[in-house]
């Protein structure tokens, strides 16, 4: 089936208030039917621990990090083309049943692969959980997925999203035809596997190997902690200095040796993933619970590497801000038989200080970087951000949008300057002129989604496209 659409924008047909030169036709193409991948496939497999986490064994520095074990071969299996495969599949509508939903659709890149709704919509019903992030998933914490930690393997998990009905949906009996009979997934598979037989395992194994090689090794924290933290402010230094006291003990994704848990079960091992953070108990979700009852009320704790883009937080998306979070762990802990060694009764009862530093040392764990790598972006999607760049010095940022988003473009002659902003479905949302050399736009009047935006400058245009999350 074609599914081509194609989004003609015709700028001479818009409402020019001021006479300017006519402006050749756009064309915008929002979804393609083939994806558009490079000649040579990008480096997956090229991946390095920095030196920081390696080390992190060295007492003397405390990187927020408990010392020991993070396993370097984690990435051991990564192959560019595998992993490109996997990007494909990823994104690939064609996948699911009724061709409405990729893995994407739930997972998106702008937000370090979550998604903004406290749960998704699946195809028929909503999740019974918050989407999870899925950066640095395959390091951090290689053996446990999903909120309630039921899948051990990430090759086995993988399996679940792709057939779940309510989610991808995928019929694995026709799936091998119907891939086999594209354009582009033979030459694929052949790639990545030697042969185009498309198979269950070859799906999975493509899958896995992309979600793995997804890192954020690129945060302020990252580049700090190779500098002892000589670049972090007096506030981050704190918000470090709490973490490390207050919530690493919990929060020490990476290395894999934490402490011994003074409880007398086999299953056990799995402990340092695992626990309760003194939210209410939840009488719709017993997270562990569900497979082995005396884990009733225990969840995964999940990395906190780019945790400011993945709002809402917890298994149940319950908190929409970092702030919100904050607040829980200072002053609304539930006390209950899990948190008693780990959380003072009541919360850790932060001063307004403290919480300022603590969400600011959470925001340094943000790899801006990950979201726009077009390793990791959508093949099927628009070339990301700037597309041609013939008015000079054009940047768009923070993008994406936080409260607001600048456009900044040299403009020494105080030029006309035209901004129209589309919607992914072409509609125009913006249209405003300016002389001068830099324009805001303000979160208000946007949606979370994908924009387009078209620049014109007399004779020159750029076009951009702007995440709002
Ligand atoms: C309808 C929305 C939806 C779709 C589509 C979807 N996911 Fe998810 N994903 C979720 C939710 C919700 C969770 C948390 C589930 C839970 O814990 O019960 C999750 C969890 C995960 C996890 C576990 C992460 C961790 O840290 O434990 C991985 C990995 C994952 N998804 C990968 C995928 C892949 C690959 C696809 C496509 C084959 C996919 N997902 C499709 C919503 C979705
Ligand atoms: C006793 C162990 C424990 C301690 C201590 C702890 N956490 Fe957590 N944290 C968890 C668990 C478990 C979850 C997941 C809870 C859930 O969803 O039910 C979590 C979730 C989070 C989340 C949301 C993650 C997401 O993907 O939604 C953030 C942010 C967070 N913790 C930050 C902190 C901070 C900051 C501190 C220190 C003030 C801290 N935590 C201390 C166990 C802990």
């Amino acid at each position: 089936m074609k599914r081509f659409f194609i989004l003609a924008v015709v700028f001479s047909t818009l409402a020019f208030t001021i006479s300017r030169p006519t402006i050749s036709n756009f064309i915008f193409t929002t979804v393609n039917d083939v994806p558009d991948l490079p000649d040579t496939p990008y480096d997956y497999s090229g991946i390095t621990f920095p030196d920081h986490l390696l080390n992190a064994q060295d007492d003397t520095i405390d990187l927020g990090y408990e010392g020991g074990g993070i396993d370097s071969l984690s990435f051991a299996d990564i192959t560019d083309n595998g992993a490109t495969l996997g990007r494909v599949l990823f994104y690939d509508k064609k996948l699911s049943s009724l061709e409405t939903m990729s893995c994407a659709t739930c997972h998106n890149q702008a937000m370090s692969f979550a998604e903004n709704k406290a749960v998704s919509d699946g195809l028929t019903a909503p999740t019974l959980r918050n989407s999870m992030h899925l950066n640095d998933i395959a390091w951090t914490n290689k053996e446990h997925f999903f909120w309630d930690m039921s899948e051990s393997d990430l090759r086995t998990m993988i399996r679940l999203p792709l057939t779940d009905e309510n989610e991808i949906g995928a019929d694995m009996d026709d799936i091998a035809q119907k891939l086999g009979e594209t354009s582009y997934y033979p030459q694929l598979f052949t790639n990545a596997f030697g042969d185009p037989a498309v198979t269950e395992d070859r799906i999975a194994e493509a899958l896995v190997q992309f979600i793995s090689s997804m890192t954020t090794f690129n945060s302020k924290f990252d580049q700090e902690a190779a500098n002892n933290f000589a670049g972090f402010t007096t506030q981050e230094q704190l918000g470090l200095d709490l973490f490390a006291a207050n919530c690493n003990t919990c929060h020490s994704q990476g290395g894999h040796n934490f402490f011994d848990f003074p409880i007398d079960i086999p299953t056990l091992e799995i402990f340092p993933f695992i626990f309760n953070n003194g939210l209410p108990e939840d009488p719709e979700d017993a997270g562990a619970g569900t497979w082995e009852p005396g884990f009733s009320n225990l969840f995964k704790i999940p990395t906190l590497r780019n945790i400011d883009l993945t709002a809402p937080y917890m298994h149940d998306g319950r908190f929409e801000s970092l702030e919100e979070v904050v607040n829980h762990y200072s002053d609304e802990v539930i006390d209950n038989e899990w948190t008693g060694e780990f959380i003072p009764s009541g919360g850790f009862a932060f001063t307004d200080t403290e919480k300022e530093a603590m969400v600011a040392f959470l925001e340094t764990l943000t790899d801006e970087s990950f979201l726009t790598e077009p390793r990791w972006s959508d093949p099927f999607g628009l070339e990301t951000n700037i597309e041609n760049f013939s008015i000079a010095n054009l940047i768009i940022r923070p993008n994406p949008m936080r409260d607001v988003a600048v456009i900044e473009y040299d403009n020494p002659n105080q030029e006309l300057v035209t901004f129209h902003v589309f919607s992914a479905d072409g509609k125009l949302v913006l249209n405003e002129n300016t002389r001068s050399d830099r324009y805001t736009l303000d979160k208000g009047i946007f949606q979370a989604g994908t924009y387009f935006i078209a620049v014109l400058m007399d004779d020159k245009k750029s076009t951009a496209k702007l995440m709002v999350q």
